[in-house]
């Protein structure tokens, strides 16, 4: 597992799946609002890649949110896009509803900010949210994520257009909390 301050990323487990699907991915305007794909229901005991983890898939590595303390799953975290050449790759999560707010979402960026870049030897990583998801925004932001651009009317969300920011870290530029580098270590 990985672990941060409040929080830990670790492989997806059966069990998560149907609190995911009905906690997380069955809110329309959430799942809408969270995933650039159109929003459909996700069929009990399919293997949706939402939900299902496709250890062969190179390209995109999807995580387990649990709290460090007590371990109760909280959400999902994933590095996708990651470009080996370029070294990049994109950050997305979502956490379940009564676990928002709490400091779950910044410590999960900076979790995936060391997998990125130490454990990946990545250069670059990204997050593209929509430019009123403040929470999101400050999250990365909170990590050294600076914006670099507004994407102007590139998400269709329930019925209207939206912009989305882009925001992007350089390796360089990283400043990892001491705590998190000292405790992240690398279990099954
Ligand atoms: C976006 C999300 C991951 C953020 O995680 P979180 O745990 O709720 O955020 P945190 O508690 O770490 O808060 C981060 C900052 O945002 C602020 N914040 C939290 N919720 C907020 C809200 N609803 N409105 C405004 N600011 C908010 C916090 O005060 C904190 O600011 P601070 O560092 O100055 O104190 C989480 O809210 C979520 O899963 N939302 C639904 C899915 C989603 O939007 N995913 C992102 C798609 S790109």
């Amino acid at each position: 597992m990985l672990r941060g301050s409040k929080v830990g990323l670790r492989a997806r487990h059966e069990d998560d799946i149907p609190i995911l699907r009905a906690e997380l991915y069955d809110d329309v305007v959430n799942s809408s609002r969270a995933d650039s794909r159109p929003w459909r229901p996700i069929t009990p005991g399919s293997k949706d890649p939402r939900l299902v983890v496709d250890d062969s898939e190179q390209g995109r590595v999807p995580f387990s949110v649990v709290e460090l303390d007590g371990g109760a799953l909280v959400g999902t975290a994933t590095l996708w896009g990651i470009d080996n050449h370029n070294r990049s790759a994109h950050i997305g999560l979502g956490l379940l509803p009564s676990s928002r707010g709490k400091g779950y979402g910044t410590d999960v960026v900076a979790v995936l900010c060391h997998y990125g870049f130490v454990v990946r030897g990545l250069q670059r990583l990204q997050i593209e949210t929509l430019s009123d998801n403040a929470a999101m925004l400050r999250s990365a932001e909170r990590n050294g994520f600076v914006r670099e651009g507004v994407l102007r009317s590139s998400a269709w969300v329930m019925g209207e257009f939206l912009d989305e920011v882009l925001l992007g870290l350089l390796v360089q530029d990283w400043k990892p909390d001491v705590n998190q580098r000292d405790t992240t270590q690398v279990v099954s």
